[in-house]
C-alpha cells in the first residue's frame, strides 16, 4: 500500500495534534483537494445517552465535511482517559493494526488524501507488542511532528525525531505550536521568541525539516 496522506503525531498528548490536523484539512480543502480524516484510536471519550463520543474524530469529520462512517474514521474508542493498550485491556478488547489498515484503505479509496491523527506520541502502546510507530510504518505515511512551543520542547522534539529516524519513519516536518498565549505578543505570522529559539536549536541538531510555528489563536473554533 502506498501512503497518500500524512500522519500527525506529537511530542506528547495535548500538544495540538487535532488543532494542526484541522488546519491542514482546511488548507487542503481550500485547494480543492478531497480530504478524508482518521483518528484510529481515541481514549477518554465522553458518554452521551450511553454512546461513546470520540471528540477528536467527530471534530475532524466535521471540519473535513465528509460522510464516511464514524466507525471507519475511528475504529477504536474508549471511555478511559489512559493509553490505548490499557484502555483496550480494561474493556477486554485488543487493538488490531490490521483493522486500522483496512479502514485506512477504505478511506484512501474514497478520497484524494487522508490526514491521520495519532494518539499521544510515537511510542504510545496500542497493544502488548505494537505502538503508534508500528501503525505509521504499516500505513507507510510520512509524519508531521507537532511540539508544544514551551520549555522542554527541544528535548521532546529531538527525542521524537531520533526515534522516527531509527524506525525508518519519514519526517515530513516539525511544527511548533503555541497552545498557550505568548507573554510577549508577537505579530501573527512571525515566530515568537520561544518559537524562534526552539527552531534554531532543533535545526542545529537535526536535518529534519522545520515547517514553522503556529501562534496561539484566541478564537480558533
Ligand atoms: N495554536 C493554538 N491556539 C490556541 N489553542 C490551541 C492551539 N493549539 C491547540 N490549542 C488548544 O489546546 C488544546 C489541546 O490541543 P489539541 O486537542 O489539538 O491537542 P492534541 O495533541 O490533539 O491532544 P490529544 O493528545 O488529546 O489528542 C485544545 O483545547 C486546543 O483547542
Ligand atoms: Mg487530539
Amino acid at each position: 500500500m502506498t501512503g497518500k496522506g500524512l500522519f500527525i503525531t506529537g511530542t506528547d498528548t495535548g500538544v495540538g495534534k487535532t488543532f494542526v490536523t484541522s488546519l491542514i484539512v482546511k488548507a487542503l480543502k481550500e485547494k480543492g483537494i478531497d480530504v478524508g480524516v482518521m483518528k484510529p484510536v481515541e481514549t477518554g471519550c465522553r458518554i452521551k445517552n450511553g454512546i461513546l463520543k470520540p471528540s477528536d474524530a467527530l471534530f475532524l469529520k466535521k471540519i473535513a465535511d465528509i460522510d464516511d462512517n464514524l466507525d471507519i474514521i475511528n475504529p477504536y474508542r474508549f471511555k478511559e482517559p489512559v493509553t490505548p493498550s490499557a484502555a483496550a485491556r480494561k474493556n477486554n478488547r485488543q487493538i488490531k493494526l490490521s483493522k486500522i489498515r483496512d479502514c485506512y484503505k477504505k478511506l484512501a479509496s474514497r478520497h484524494d488524501f487522508i490526514v491521520v491523527e495519532g494518539a499521544g506520541g510515537l511510542l504510545v502502546p496500542l497493544n502488548s507488542k505494537e505502538t503508534i510507530a508500528d501503525l505509521i510504518k504499516l500505513l507507510k505515511l510520512p509524519v508531521i511532528i507537532v511540539a508544544a512551543s514551551r520549555l522542554g520542547a527541544i528535548n521532546h522534539t529531538l527525542l521524537t525525531v531520533r526515534c522516527a529516524k531509527q524506525l525508518g519513519i519519514k519526517i515530513h516536518g516539525i511544527i511548533f505550536n503555541n497552545i498557550t498565549e505568548q507573554k510577549k505578543s508577537s505579530p501573527r505570522l512571525k515566530p515568537s521568541g520561544t518559537g524562534l529559539m526552539n527552531m534554531e536549536e532543533v535545526k542545529r541538531f537535526t536535518d529534519a525539516p522545520i515547517i514553522g510555528e503556529i501562534p496561539f489563536a484566541k478564537r480558533h473554533l
